[in-house]
């Protein structure tokens, strides 16, 4: 996780690397810095803090040069401290160097370079490491001797990363300059996402293509183990192991304007009132009125295949994994194809026996989670069909799956997902419907189905119009100690959802339980100053969750329910604040009843004064196990 930026061209880099880097600071926000190379050297600004505080730092010495490299930092080997911010250098001061991701044997390697005196340390970083074992490759090799002629200095530099990368245990996205050789700058990756960026006269390298959306709409999305050498009018990939890579330039599909706030004052706000559309986008196309289905081509799978699936397992982290977990419930109930879903983290590591016809789904917003890949490459070593679910159309869980569904959602910056998880939820509905309908599902079921998915764009309009009756609820708790979540059945994951929005940005303490668990033990925690958020739209559970709110009250709990239109008189002496929203399908519900909740979280964490885009600790895309 953290942002690489890097560019080689005729204009002044410092602008377009600051630049770039605020578009990637959502993916790591602790320290920033820059090396950008003129021919006087390699001039460095770096320092803990925002990127703002960077801003300030080259505002007051301007650095000026046509290329250099740049990364916004979200720590994991060493503190957040100026010295530990990235460009690292070697030796000789003159390689510098930004890195993502994690070396994990950076301690057998710096112990070598110590103990060669090939290197004095100045920070605590793994990535320390790497620039000073392709610096001293780079001094020590391919000058020639009276057996070899001499390589030039740009192929002795990618000769020097390319056997540093080979020494290398762990993941990276890294981008070098060194000021011997002008105009010229090195990315290559393995784990950590790294985009090309072609322009006219101007290359670019970016952990994401947002940062360079604004010079250039071409990119090659890099494969694991692709080296690239990037000059101003040409750029060269090849791959670890020597020898040419495959590569594609492909035209990004959204512009600079989409990945910009408009009148919102912040992306996470924007990103709720934005998925009326998303939702409606992970939708198009993929209806069937005639045949009472979905259809998802992108899942590779023909129909005799999809219906001789035996299981399927859904995996993902954090807010993915939510929208599994109702996948879970919806694919069990339309289509009763046993499910499980399953922390990436946890079903990696642990020897699930898979039966035979086992599906995969790998949930990610950004592509790139690398608990989920590492899920994904797992499911197939062990030979089970792989399936995306992702928003980044071009990123490595995208590729690496056997086929999937796109969620179309536009980018998502806010560190809070929002709208991926709805797209999500929509997109597990089709996938039940389909396999539901290549089951038992029944065609006047299937077209309710349909007419409920349909609504559902209008409905979310409905609910978006209660955002000033929620800030007015989210005020009246602003002093609350901390809240907890119930929700039964398919709402379940919304209270696990709905908790994990309200960790994230407003700091307060908060969980999610199955409204029946209450009486097991989380009863104990009910006092006046905890509120308990009830999901409860008027579906086959209502009465039961009812009761579980009975039982809060009579410890004098204070109650906040998000329920169906038309249920307030029910609650009334129960619910101390109650929040209605349309009626639909029960199976459904989740995508309208989330949404109340991410208001909820978004208003109160405003008035409590957090950062709500960027919130402390965290980052938006979690490329490091
Ligand atoms: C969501 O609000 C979180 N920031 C986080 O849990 C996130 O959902 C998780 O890291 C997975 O990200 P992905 O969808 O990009 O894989
Ligand atoms: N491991 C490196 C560090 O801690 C890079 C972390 C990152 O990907 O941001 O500095």
């Amino acid at each position: 996780m953290c942002g690489i930026v890097g560019y080689v061209g005729r204009s002044e880099a410092a602008p377009i690397l600051l630049d770039g880097l605020r578009r990637l600071e959502y993916r790591g926000y602790d320290s920033a810095g820059v090396a950008i190379v003129n021919g006087k050297g390699v001039e460095t600004r770096k320092c803990a803090g925002r990127i703002a505080e960077l801003a300030n730092l080259m505002a007051e010495q301007p650095p000026s040069g046509n290329y250099g490299i740049s990364h916004t930092r979200w720590a994991t080997h060493g503190k957040v401290t100026d010295d530990n911010a990235h460009p690292h250098f070697d030796a000789s001061g003159k390689l510098a160097l930004v890195h993502n991701g994690v070396i994990e044997n950076y301690q057998a390697l710096k112990e070598e370079l110590i103990r060669d005196g090939d290197a004095d340390f100045v920070s605590d970083t793994d990535t320390e490491v790497l620039a000073h074992l392709i610096g001293k490759l780079y001094d020590t090799s391919g000058r020639g001797n009276g057996n070899t002629p001499p390589q030039s200095e740009k192929s002795r530099l990618v000769a020097a990363v390319r056997a540093a990368l080979q020494q290398v245990i762990g993941t990276y996205g890294i981008a070098v300059v060194h000021s011997d050789i002008p105009d010229f700058m090195i990315g290559a990756r393995r784990g950590s996402p790294l985009v090309l960026g072609v322009g006219k006269e101007e290359n670019f390298l970016a952990s994401d293509v947002s940062a360079i959306v604004a010079y250039t709409r071409d990119a090659v999305y890099l494969n694991d183990f692709d080296i690239v050498a990037v000059e101003r009018d040409r750029f060269e990939i090849s791959s670890l192991a020597g020898g040419g890579a495959d590569y594609r330039v492909s035209k990004v599909e959204f512009t600079a304007e989409d990945i910009g706030k408009g009148d919102f004052p912040h992306y996470m706000l924007k990103e709720i009132f934005e998925q009326p559309n998303s939702v409606r986008d992970a939708m198009r196309g993929r209806l069937s009125s005639e045949e009472c289905s979905a259809k998802l081509g992108g899942l590779n799978m023909t129909p005799a295949e999809l219906r001789d699936v035996e299981r399927i397992v859904v995996t993902g982290c954090g807010t993915a994994l939510h929208a599994g977990r109702i996948g879970e419930y919806l694919i069990e109930q339309l289509a009763q194809v046993p499910t499980e879903a399953e922390f990436a983290s946890e079903f990696r590591h642990r020897n699930t026996p898979m039966i035979g016809n086992t599906l995969v789904f790998a949930i990610s917003q950004s592509g790139e989670t690398a608990d989920t890949l590492g899920a994904l490459r797992e499911s197939k070593r062990k030979g089970y069909r792989t399936l995306g679910i992702c928003n980044n159309v071009a990123s490595t869980i995208a590729r690496e799956s056997d086929g999937g569904v796109y969620m179309h959602a536009g980018p998502e910056i806010g560190v809070a997902a929002t709208k991926s998880f709805t797209s999500q939820v929509v997109i597990l509905t089709l996938v039940a419907l389909l396999l539901g309908r290549m089951r038992h599902l029944s065609t006047a079921d299937g077209s309710e189905i349909i007419e409920a998915l349909e609504a559902l764009p209008g409905q979310i309009e409905q609910v978006l119009k209660l955002s000033d009756s929620i800030k007015a609820v989210a005020k009246k708790y602003a002093s609350a100690n901390g809240m907890l979540f119930f929700g039964r059945q398919h709402n379940y994951p919304v209270a696990l959802e709905a908790a994990l929005k309200l960790k994230e940005i407003t700091y307060l303490f908060a969980e999610g339980h199955p409204s029946a668990e209450l009486k097991h033990g989380i009863i104990a925690l009910i006092r006046p100053d905890l509120p308990s958020v009830f999901i409860a739209p008027d579906d086959a559970v209502f009465s039961k969750n009812l009761n579980n709110m009975e039982q809060v009250k009579a410890r004098k709990g204070p109650i906040i329910c998000v329920t169906s239109d038309g249920c307030a008189e029910k609650l009334k002496g129960i619910a101390d604040d109650v929040i209605s929203v349309p009626r639909t399908l029960d199976f459904i519900s989740p995508i309208l009843t989330v949404i109340p909740l991410q208001l909820f979280a978004y208003h109160l964490a405003v008035e409590l004064g957090r950062d709500v885009d960027k919130p402390r600790n965290l980052a938006k895309s979690v490329t490091v196990e």
